[in-house]
C-alpha cells in the first residue's frame, strides 16, 4: 500500500511539476519520496535553487514559511498543516522590538526556528550547522541571541569576541534531556561515541564527542570508523544511521527525543499536497519583505 502511495506521488510531482523537500526528521516512506532530505541550512540552500512551480515541504511551520520566503512566487505547501515547532513562538516580536529600542547597537540574531513574524525584527538567520561561522562574521560585538539558549551558548563559547544576550527559549525535546541520561546511556554504550545536537543543554553537550546539526550527526557516523553511536537528537535520526549504516550499531540518547510535530506527516498528508489539497502556505507582503531579508543574509554569510 505504502508503494502504491509512493508511486502516485512520483506520478503527481512530474504531472504538476512538484519538488519535495524533507527534513532528515522525516521518516523514510516520506524522504524516499523527497528530491531532497536535509538540515534546516540545507533546506533552505535547496529551496534557494527550486526550479518547479510548487514545493512541499515536509517537517514543520517554520521551514515551510523560509521556503516561500526564499521561493515568494511559487506554492510552498507544508506537508502537515498541524506541525509546528513549538520553540518557533516561544518569544513576541514586541519582546524584541522592545530589547532593540534599549539597546540600539545590538545585533539580534534568531535562529531559523522562528516565525516569519520574528525573523522580520531580527538582523539575521542561523540553522544549527550555520550559527558558529555566520555569527563569527557579523561586525556588531553585541549579539542578542534568540530563541534558543542552548545553541545560544554554545555559539557563545566558540566566539569569544562578542558579547551575548539570551532570552528564555529552547527545543521542549532536546532540552530536557538531563545530564545523568547522558551518562546512563554512556555507561550502558561505554564503546560508542556521543553525538548530540547543539539544542541540548550544555552540560550534555560537554560529555559528548560530537555536537552538530542532524545532517552533520550522520555524516560524523557515517565517515568514523567508530562502530558504536549514541544518538542524542530525534530518534529518527537513529532508524535513519541503522538503515544507511547496518555495520555499525545506533542508540537512542533517550527515548525521550521524540518531535510529536515532526511525527505528524504521513505519506498520504505528502499525497494530499501533491494534489494541491494541503496547507499552502501565505506571508502578510511586509512582515515577508522583512523576513526575506534576515534569511537571504543568512545564506549570503554562510555559504
Ligand atoms: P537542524 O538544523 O539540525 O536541521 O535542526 C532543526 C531542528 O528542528 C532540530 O530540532
Ligand atoms: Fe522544534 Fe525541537 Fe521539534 Fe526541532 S525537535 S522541530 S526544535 S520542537
Amino acid at each position: 500500500m505504502l508503494r502504491q502511495i509512493q508511486d502516485e506521488i512520483l506520478r503527481l510531482k512530474k504531472e504538476r511539476d512538484v519538488t519535495i523537500l524533507a527534513h532528515s526528521y522525516q521518516s523514510a516512506d516520506v524522504t524516499e519520496v523527497a528530491d531532497f532530505v536535509g538540515d534546516s541550512y540545507a533546506l533552505a540552500q535547496a529551496a534557494a535553487k527550486v526550479k518547479s512551480e510548487t514545493v512541499i515541504l515536509c517537517g514543520v511551520r517554520f521551514m515551510a514559511e523560509g521556503v516561500k520566503l526564499l521561493c515568494p512566487d511559487k506554492r510552498v505547501f507544508l506537508s502537515h498543516g498541524g506541525a509546528g515547532c513549538p520553540m518557533a513562538e516561544q518569544l513576541s516580536p514586541e519582546e524584541i522590538r522592545a530589547y532593540k529600542r534599549a539597546h540600539p547597537d545590538c545585533t539580534v540574531v534568531a535562529y531559523i526556528n522562528t516565525t516569519a513574524a520574528l525573523k522580520a525584527e531580527c538582523d539575521v538567520c542561523v540553522t544549527s550547522s550555520s550559527a558558529v561561522k555566520i555569527v563569527s562574521a557579523l561586525p556588531g560585538k553585541e549579539i542578542l541571541f534568540i530563541p534558543d539558549r542552548n545553541l545560544g551558548a554554545y555559539v557563545a563559547a566558540r566566539v569569544p569576541d562578542k558579547t551575548f544576550t539570551f532570552m528564555d527559549g529552547g527545543c521542549p525535546i532536546h532540552g530536557a534531556v538531563g545530564r545523568e541520561e547522558a551518562l546512563a546511556a554512556k555507561a550502558a554504550h561505554p564503546d560508542a561515541l556521543l553525538l548530540v545536537h547543539p539544542e541540548c543543554p550544555p552540560d550534555v553537550c560537554s560529555l559528548s564527542d560530537f555536537v552538530g546539526s542532524t545532517t552533520d550527526i550522520m555524516r560524523y557516523a557515517k565517515d568514523s570508523s567508530a562502530g558504536e553511536f549514541i544518538i542524542g537528537t530525534e530518534n529518527a535520526i537513529v532508524a535513519h544511521l541503522q538503515m544507511q549504516c547496518p555495520q555499525k550499531t545506533f542508540y537512542p540518547m533517550s527515548k525521550h527525543l521524540i518531535c510529536a510535530d515532526m511525527r505528524l506527516t504521513t505519506l498520504s498528508d505528502v499525497l494530499n499536497c501533491a494534489k494541491g489539497a494541503g496547507e499552502e502556505i501565505t506571508l502578510d507582503p511586509d512582515t515577508a519583505i522583512k523576513a526575506r531579508r534576515c534569511i537571504e543574509e543568512m545564506i549570503r554569510l554562510g555559504g
